[in-house]
């Protein structure tokens, strides 16, 4: 439904032909886009896309660069999304309605918040990327997903230039995914997202790696969402490698989710595989586990390799390309599918 539009000064700001894309995704694959403009605000966004140097391009936006494998250099207008902001919108009896602009970074918002007083999104601290990518793929961590916090996500249309509100019920959130990763794919930039952070705060802290960081730390149960959100800190630190330190787009793989029938013969040959059943009888299975369990954790191939603390990250040590990761991909899909009969889904989009 779309709603009026922002009228800030249009100028955005454009980069010559060959911009490096470098800095711009957390695999740090060396690739350069043919036009790249910076989006501060939507008049910029309206402004680009109708600009004579964008007309018969393909577009690609990127906020992080956190979910994206880019193979090659980008023939076409990047749009760098740098829309920055976070304000409270309303507040009633029960919660806080907090919207940030889409570039701003994912964990400084969510410190923010919880320094603002304002606690409910401390389980998703230190996700790598921005604001805007997080309801695309439905970030989700230590037994939170973004969907449960999400109120509502604006975003233009690129063919109309049309502003839109979407609700959480639009957004069509699911397990790492949503409308924006389906039929909304390529056809709207996200520019901000509100939050609801419920008053009425509750722990939770029940995820097997974070409850034992809790009680190591004496902490059993959490009193407060600071000590959530320092365990969560403290759990990725040690598990997870920083994208500026070992190149990466987290977890590469979705948790593979199977029907209760092929889960009932695979637990008779692999009775120590890792799972949790779901409310609709199917059962999710740790794809990490599955990875470790054909030797893949701490393998290379070329520069590329798989992370030594938690087999579902792949890495580019220094120098790999996009097909370098994709190579090494599809020898761990194949790998995993001959022993387990399992089919692992990629998460980050190529290109
Ligand atoms: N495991 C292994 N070997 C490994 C990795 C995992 O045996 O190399 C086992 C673990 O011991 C554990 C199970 O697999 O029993 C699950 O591992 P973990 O708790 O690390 O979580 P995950 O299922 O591998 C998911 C998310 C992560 C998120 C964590 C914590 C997906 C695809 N990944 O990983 O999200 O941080 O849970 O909630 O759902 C991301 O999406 O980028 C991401 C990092």
């Amino acid at each position: 439904m779309p709603v009026s539009a922002a009228s800030a000064d249009p100028s955005p700001v454009w980069f010559a032909a060959g911009y490096p894309l470098r800095a711009h995704n957390t695999f740090g694959f060396d690739v350069r886009a043919r036009l790249a403009c910076r989006i501060e605000n939507e008049a910029d966004l309206v402004a680009a896309l109708r600009d004579p140097r964008a007309q018969g391009l393909r577009t690609l936006v990127l906020g992080g660069g956190s979910n994206v494998v880019l193979t090659r250099d980008f023939d076409g207008l990047v749009l760098l999304v740098a829309l920055a902001g976070k304000r409270v919108t309303r507040e009633d009896d029960d919660a806080w309605y907090v919207e940030a602009g889409a570039g701003e970074n994912w964990h400084d918002f969510v410190a923010w918040t919880l320094e603002a007083g304002m606690p409910g999104l401390e389980n998703l601290a230190l996700i790598p990327g921005t604001v805007g990518a997080a309801p695309i793929q439905n970030i989700g961590a230590y037994g939170l997903e973004m969907a449960e916090r999400c109120a509502s996500v604006r975003a233009i249309e690129l063919e109309s230039g049309t502003p839109c509100e979407f609700d959480a019920a639009d957004c069509r959130f699911g397990y790492r995914d949503s409308f924006f990763k389906r039929e909304g794919r390529d056809r709207f930039v996200i520019t901000s997202v509100t939050f609801r952070l419920p008053k009425a705060w509750q722990p939770n802290a029940g995820y097997a790696d974070l409850a034992r960081e809790l009680a190591q730390r004496g902490l059993p149960g959490a009193q407060c969402a600071r000590d959530v959100f320092d365990a969560v800190v403290a759990v990725r630190r040690a598990k997870l490698p920083d994208p500026l330190v070992l190149g990466n787009a987290g977890s590469f793989f979705k948790n593979p989710v199977i029907d209760a029938l092929q889960f009932d013969s695979l637990v008779v040959r692999e009775p120590r595989i890792v799972s949790y059943p779901q409310a609709d009888g199917r059962v999710k299975l740790a794809a990490g586990w599955l990875i470790d369990q054909c030797g893949w954790k701490g393998r290379t191939l070329r520069a590329a390799a798989v992370h030594e603390r938690q087999a579902l990250v792949l890495v580019n040590r220094g120098g790999a390309t996009g097909n370098d990761i994709l190579e090494l991909a599809q020898a761990i899909r194949h790998d995993v599918l001959a022993r387990f009969g399992v089919e692992l889904e990629q998460e980050p989009v190529s290109l």
